[in-house]
């Protein structure tokens, strides 16, 4: 059998389908080289954002007329829907997509040998585990043997916070932590299958506390330093992390492990305090803010990025240009920002004073437009500077590669395909607000 795994979302998916595909590898499959060449396909869904989730619907009218091209040359599809937009609409999904033979949950993927097995005995019946189980998915999942000189590691999942426009504690379930041994082993087999960097994740990733050897619960900064200690390993990052979580001893890695990059994404959502109270997070913007400081002054090269929702319930022209402040004062080098959207579910979505559309779009141009100022200003200042590149990618030109400076910015330079997967010095020559170029500085 082959199979084709479409991805949406967030980096947690990423990785989950990764791990996915190894399953569908301990079974024999083989990777499709296209979506129509496979007989087993599987979308990787997001519920974050309506427009997300709609998508996975959209996509999945597509792959049924793909299906239905390929029975006519007397080809059958198994079609499978797992992740996050399972675990919101249930069996909602086989009413709007009722060709789909499976659903499953994002914290059951170890059981998909299972399923995928029930489903060939009998056609035509749609399996679906939303489970939360007792046990945890990692201790079932075939060994993580990705290659690839970046590479993804979960380390933490679910979410405690319950911010009150988000999905994540009903999708992804209560905060799990993996044990230390559990994530230092998956680590170092990364790195021998050539993994320069890792970025470990979680969805709030800095609450990490898994148990060591002795069952002694330990927090991110350990981990951190246990995994430094790996030799062969270069870079180390994590994401994504909750302000609130952010403690000193966290902050003194930054000062202390030359492995871990210079940028860390630490999603604020809006600089008003108002608006981060009905939000339900746990910190206000001078919180946040001390929070930075103590970063900077730990590492003075650090760099942030964020999180921002603008047009938030209750959102008045005031709170947003607090957030417009807080920019601002942060400087971030890159953010992601988003119009508020309604989560069936969430508390927030049946708050009173929900923005119109147009002043959410408003708003989010004004944001954007000033991110990207920032963006642009820390780009061009890195003209002149030599800095070390991974390079992970090919580019369009013949000898052209594509990596990713300490800070994430995309660079393209003419060094040679010899160079795939190392970290070489590069002087940057240019830059736009998307990325970077520069010469190999021998
Ligand atoms: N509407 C808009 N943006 C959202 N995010 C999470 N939930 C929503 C929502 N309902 C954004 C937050 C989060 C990022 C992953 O997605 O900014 O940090
Ligand atoms: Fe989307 Fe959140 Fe699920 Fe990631 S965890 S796929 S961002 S809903």
């Amino acid at each position: 059998m082959k199979y084709y795994i479409k991805t949406f979302g967030c980096q947690m998916n990423v990785y989950d389908s990764g791990r996915i595909a190894g399953i569908l590898q301990s079974l024999g499959c083989k990777e499709a080289s296209g979506i129509r060449d496979a007989d087993l396909v599987i979308f990787n869904t997001c519920h974050i954002r309506e427009k997300a989730a709609e998508k996975v619907f959209s996509d999945l009218g597509r792959l049924n007329i793909i299906r239905e091209e390929r029975a006519a040359e007397g080809k059958e599809t198994i079609i499978g829907v797992v992740g996050c937009v399972v675990q919101a609409e249930d069996e909602q999904i086989w009413k709007r997509a009722p060709f789909v033979d499976f659903a499953v949950g994002p914290l059951v993927y170890h059981r998909l040998p299972e399923i995928i097995a029930k489903v060939k005995r009998k056609r035509g019946n749609f399996i679906i585990d939303t489970d939360f189980p007792v046990e945890t998915k990692f201790d079932f999942l075939p060994e993580n043997n990705s290659s690839g000189a970046c590479s993804f590691l979960a380390v933490q999942e679910g979410c405690d916070n319950f911010c009150t426009y988000c999905v994540v504690p009903y999708t992804r379930g209560a905060e799990y932590s993996r044990p230390v041994e559990d994530v230092l082993k998956e680590a170092r087999r990364l790195v021998e299958n050539g993994s320069l960097e890792l970025n470990l994740l979680g969805q709030n990733v800095n609450s990490y506390h898994g148990e060591d050897k002795n069952g002694k619960e330990r927090n991110l900064a350990f981990l951190l330093r246990r995994l430094a200690e790996i030799d062969g390993l270069r870079r180390i990052r994590y994401t994504t992390s909750y302000p609130a979580d952010m403690d000193d001893e966290l902050i003194e890695c930054h000062h202390d492990l030359d492995k871990l990059m210079p940028y860390l994404h630490l999603p604020v959502q809006s600089g008003s305090d108002k608006i981060l109270k009905s939000m339900n997070r746990r910190h206000t913007s001078g919180d946040y803010l001390r929070i930075v400081e103590k970063l900077y002054k730990a590492n003075p090269k650090l760099k942030m990025s964020s999180d921002f929702i603008v047009g938030f319930p209750g959102e008045t022209d005031a709170d947003f240009q607090a957030t417009l402040e807080l920019v601002n004062q942060v400087k971030y080098i890159q953010a992601f920002s988003f119009k508020y959207s309604r989560r069936p579910g969430t508390p927030a979505a049946v708050m009173n004073g929900q923005i119109e559309e147009k002043i959410k779009k408003e708003r989010l141009e004004i944001l954007q437009k000033l991110l990207f100022d920032w963006q642009n200003k820390f780009n061009q200042s890195c003209i002149g500077q030599i800095m070390p590149v991974l390079f992970e990618h090919k580019g369009r030109h013949a000898g052209q590669l594509i990596g990713r400076t300490p800070y994430m910015q995309n660079l393209h330079a003419e060094v040679g395909t010899e160079n795939l997967n190392h970290i070489i010095n590069i002087k940057i020559t240019a830059a736009t607000v998307n990325s970077l170029s520069g010469t190999p500085e021998i």
